[in-house]
């Protein structure tokens, strides 16, 4: 593995609570909205969704991981645009993965998927095991030293000039800004906070290479679909 440049200081995205953003509250929080969930995803989701999907270069054959599938929904995508190659999700709530494991051997029988509860911070894959990996809406969950964490696994589990995509709640608008640092302060293990503009920063620290960088809006909710080559 290439040696890393010094990951930036995250100061943007520090959080002096530590309560925040433990993961097992997180995970707690996920597990027991494991089936209503699908409705979020329905509505702030689906179009940042459909996004990074015709961006992250998925085509049938390949090895596909989808770090945090919650309930399942992109996972779903990634298996249709991938039916004949091995397509694997992971999440920290048992319930989310299971849920998403459930509902694709459900509805693609035919397909090869497999999720299981893990942690995205430690990852049992090999280095280089996947061509594409996906991640949407999770390190906002994270406390700034797990996002570096996580960033480095997912470089590791990616083979050399595979694709990362990621899906992060945008900060382009002042009012939703503010609205989302209102409610995540009241539900932090749910929501956590938008941590978008420092991403690009890190990503580059990890040596991967930008090539896509979108804008996406879902009625008032804005996403960030970034694209990235290793
Ligand atoms: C905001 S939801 C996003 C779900 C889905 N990716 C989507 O786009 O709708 C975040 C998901 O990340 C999962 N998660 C949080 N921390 C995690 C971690 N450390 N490792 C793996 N998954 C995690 C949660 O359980 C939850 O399902």
């Amino acid at each position: 593995m290439a040696t890393l440049n010094v990951p930036p200081t995250l100061s943007d995205l520090s959080e002096k609570n530590p309560f925040r953003f433990l993961p097992r509250n997180t995970r707690r929080v996920y597990d027991v909205l494991a089936e209503v969930y699908p409705l979020s995803t329905m509505l702030f989701h689906s179009d940042a969704h459909k996004v990074a999907l015709s961006l992250a270069g998925v085509t049938d054959g390949m090895k596909v991981l989808e770090v945090a599938t919650g309930s399942g929904e992109m996972f779903r995508r990634l298996l249709r645009r991938n039916p004949n190659g091995l397509t694997c999700g992971i999440d920290i709530s048992p319930n989310m993965a299971a849920r998403t494991q459930r509902v694709a051997r459900r509805l693609l029988p035919d397909a090869v998927a497999h999720c299981q509860a893990v942690d995205a911070r430690n990852m049992p894959f090999k280095d280089g095991a996947f061509d594409a990996v996906v991640c949407c809406y999770l390190l906002e969950l994270l406390g700034e030293a797990d996002i570096l964490q996580t960033m480095s696994e997912m470089r590791r589990v990616l083979r050399p000039n595979g694709k990362l995509a990621l899906v992060l709640i945008g900060q382009q608008l002042p009012a939703f800004n503010t609205w989302y640092k209102f409610i995540g302060s009241l539900a932090p293990a749910f929501l956590g906070r938008q941590v978008e503009s420092s991403i690009p920063e890190v990503m580059d620290s990890y040596d991967f290479r930008l090539e896509h960088d979108q804008q996406v809006r879902q009625g008032c909710y804005p996403s960030r679909v970034v694209v990235a080559r290793r």
